[in-house]
């Protein structure tokens, strides 16, 4: 069978040799063919990021597409127009998930320690101690607690931080701590107005976009933090910008934008509460992943279901 990758942030000869290597493993017989040197050629399996839709269009045998990452809103439009018969799949963690978890840890102790407050000290050249906040009473709020989001919070709860969270549904799933408050979007203000420091680890959907605009971030107590590193798009960057500025919150880690590379002029640059990451919290490690796709189409060549199938009408 032909698999075709289109990554063209990552060396070809990578994604091939680690297929190759899991392929072998599986006993299955694979050809990896650089779909970005090779467009024409038609492959039954496609492993993509952020791949034209021409170029989609064009590949007329598809038997699944897997997305080589976590967020699938940069392929969805393009597979909805021009494949929309053919199953999209996403990574489920594929390493991604102890990443997110150290960067996430990272901003919370960041907030917690109070670095913001002491970085513009030294500025000062001023030596003063800050009181350290009651750990019990510092609330980490996760919104969004897919693969990503667990991960964090279960490293942030085992810091010893109390987690709660907020999801589409409210709908516990495995591995979620049963004594993590947990709420739908429908009670989202309630939410937001308990987190001392906020995570956003949501997909970008049509019910996403834009969700964090002034008014919702407002309902932060004031002198939150905040932590984004799922999709920039979620947050009403312009708002986040009034809210920091007016010191209602104390700051943010930021990791993801809605315009990627972040434009040299945007004022969040310069912000002097604001840390800013070129969208690096949780890259995927190409052999975990090649791993998981191998698997996932040794499963479709038995006839199983693979794990990771995107729900096109949710979005994720
Ligand atoms: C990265 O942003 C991913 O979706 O995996």
């Amino acid at each position: 069978m032909k698999l075709a990758v289109w990554d063209p942030g990552e060396p070809f000869r990578r994604w091939r040799d680690a297929l190759m290597q899991h392929a072998g493993e599986l006993g299955l017989a694979v050809e990896v063919v650089d779909a970005t040197a090779e467009p024409d050629a038609q492959a039954d399996f496609a492993l993509v990021w952020k791949p034209p839709a021409d170029w989609l269009a064009g590949q007329l045998g598809l038997r699944a597409v897997f997305n080589l990452g976590a967020g699938v809103d940069a392929v969805l439009p393009a597979m909805h127009a021009c494949a929309p018969d053919v199953p999209l799949l996403r990574l489920e963690d594929a390493g991604m998930g102890r990443q997110m978890a150290d960067y996430v840890a990272e901003a919370v102790l960041h907030a917690y320690r109070r670095m913001p407050e002491y970085a513009a000290q030294q500025a000062r050249q001023q030596w003063a101690a800050l009181p350290l906040p009651a750990r019990g009473g510092f609330h980490v709020g996760f919104l969004g607690l897919g693969q990503m989001g667990l991960a964090a919070a279960r490293r942030v709860a085992a810091m010893d931080f109390p987690v709660l969270a907020c999801t589409r549904s409210g709908a516990r799933r495995d591995g979620v701590d049963p004594d993590w408050p947990l709420v739908s979007l429908e009670r989202l203000d309630e939410f937001l107005a308990a987190c001392r420091v906020l995570v956003v680890l949501l997909p970008l959907t049509r019910h996403t976009a834009g969700l964090l605009d002034w008014r919702a971030l407002q309902q932060l107590p004031r002198g939150a933090y905040l932590v984004s590193a799922g999709r920039g798009a979620v947050i009403d960057e312009h708002d986040l910008l009034e809210l920091l500025g007016d010191g209602h919150l104390a700051g943010a880690t930021l990791d993801v934008f809605a315009r990627e590379p972040l434009p040299a002029d945007d004022a969040l640059w310069r912000h002097p509460r604001v840390r800013i990451t070129p969208h690096v919290a949780a890259p995927t490690l190409v052999g975990p992943a090649a791993a998981q796709v191998m698997r996932g189409i040794a499963a479709i060549e038995r006839g199983d279901a693979p794990g990771g199938r995107v729900d096109p009408a949710l979005g994720y």
